[in-house]
């Protein structure tokens, strides 16, 4: 294990989004007196009232603005004295890349290449400077029944997210090859919980179940994924930006393999037994509906490096994970609905009104 890193700055891009917000909110209350610049474009996903909890802290600060936009970018790293790059920032939804993928490409692809490149510019004033690139699991492709992704699984993306996501994953690779810039790169499984973008699978669910609207299940609903709770993700991050040796990749999963179709059925029961519903409703809104196109069937990810060599380990069951996200869907419905009105409407229509 590395000597510890001790951030006294963080610029983190991405954080009003689902996981850089968690991260931001979790790093924040463990870390007191580091600074943490918030850079985010405010896109669809990216939503300031999850930052509730810090916008008043003294050591908090959030930009609007592009990951793209090079000045910027420099300018921030400069002022704000950063030593490290926490970087989230991303267009993150397959099903939206399958319909539009040029911005997947302009915001991962370009947007990370920007990052680095003025991370190399401020590296060379700032010793010990660090940049961790937060990717997915998704890089690695697709599983058969049997298996699991080590960080030495060739890359073989499918989707234009995962393949965007591939490309960046690999500039972060050549910045530290080339120009030997400290980089981290994290590649994490499925992640649900608490400010997470109803366009994904599990909200999607709760909130069609609350409204009795049809709960669509691509294909057969057999594929499978591997689910982790923000929160360990969070945990998995901090620890390897302070532990993390340079150049390494740590992938990071739950341990935690569902079909898609038993975590459906999951949360129609639970929901079922807080709305008070006769046992088994729920499931009577699921609807088969066309597959994703280029569908991966399974994900399932090895995470015994950073166990070992980082101790991390999990600390949510599923059980509980799912139950608290469930019951906090429930208590933040403002959140909800303020978030499912606007753009997203055209969306979902977009998505699964011809189904
Ligand atoms: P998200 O879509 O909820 O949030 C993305 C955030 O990035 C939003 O706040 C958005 O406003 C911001 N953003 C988009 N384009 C930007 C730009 N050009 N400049 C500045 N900000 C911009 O995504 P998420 O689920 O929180 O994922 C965060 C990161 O974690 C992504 O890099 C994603 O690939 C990775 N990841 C996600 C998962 C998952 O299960 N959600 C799993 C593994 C890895
Ligand atoms: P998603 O939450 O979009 O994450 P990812 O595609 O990054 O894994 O989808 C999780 C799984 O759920 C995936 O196999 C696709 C499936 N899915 C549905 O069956 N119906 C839906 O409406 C959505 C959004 C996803």
């Amino acid at each position: 294990m590395q000597d510890a890193f001790t951030p006294t700055s963080l610029l983190v891009t991405g954080g009003a989004g689902f996981i850089g917000s968690n991260f931001i909110n979790h790093f924040m209350a463990g870390n007191p007196g580091c600074r943490v610049i918030n850079l985010d474009l405010l896109t669809y996903a990216g939503n300031l009232k999850n930052l509730a909890a810090v916008e008043e802290n003294p050591d908090y600060r959030f930009v609007k603005g592009d990951i793209c936009d090079a000045g910027l970018v420099a300018g921030l790293l400069a002022e704000g004295e950063v030593d490290a790059v926490v970087h989230f920032a991303a267009e993150s939804h397959v099903d939206r890349s399958i319909t539009g993928p040029d911005i997947f490409v302009r915001t991962n692809v370009l947007g990370t290449q920007t990052l680095l490149e003025a991370s190399r510019l401020h590296a060379e004033r700032v010793a010990g400077f660090r940049f961790l690139q937060v990717s997915t699991d998704e890089v690695y492709g697709s599983l058969g029944a049997q298996g699991y992704f080590t960080e030495e699984t060739p890359l073989a993306p499918n989707s234009p997210y995962s393949a965007s996501k591939a490309g960046a994953d690999l500039l972060v690779r050549a910045y530290s090859e080339t120009f030997g810039l400290a980089t981290l790169n994290t590649r994490c499984s499925n992640n649900y919980g608490p400010y997470h973008f109803p366009e994904k699978l599990i909200p999607l669910m709760i909130h069609n179940i609350l409204k009795k609207k049809p709960l669509p299940v691509y294909g057969d609903g057999l594929n499978v994924r591997d689910w982790l709770h923000v929160k360990d993700h969070s945990v998995a991050i901090e620890r390897v930006l302070k532990l993390g040796k340079p150049g390494e990749i740590f992938n990071v999963g739950g341990n935690n393999e569902w079909k898609n179709i038993d975590i459906v059925n999951l949360v129609c029961d639970l929901m079922d037994e807080r709305l008070g519903r006769r046992p088994g409703e729920s499931r009577g809104l699921i609807a088969f509906v066309k597959d994703r196109k280029g569908h991966d069937r399974r994900y399932a990810i090895d995470a015994s490096k950073l166990k070992r060599e980082l101790s991390w380990e999990p600390s949510y069951t599923f059980e509980r994970g799912i139950a608290e996200t469930i019951d906090w869907y429930l208590a933040n419905q403002g959140w909800v609905e303020e978030v499912v009105s606007g753009a997203y409407r055209e969306y979902y229509e977009k998505q699964y009104g011809q189904h």
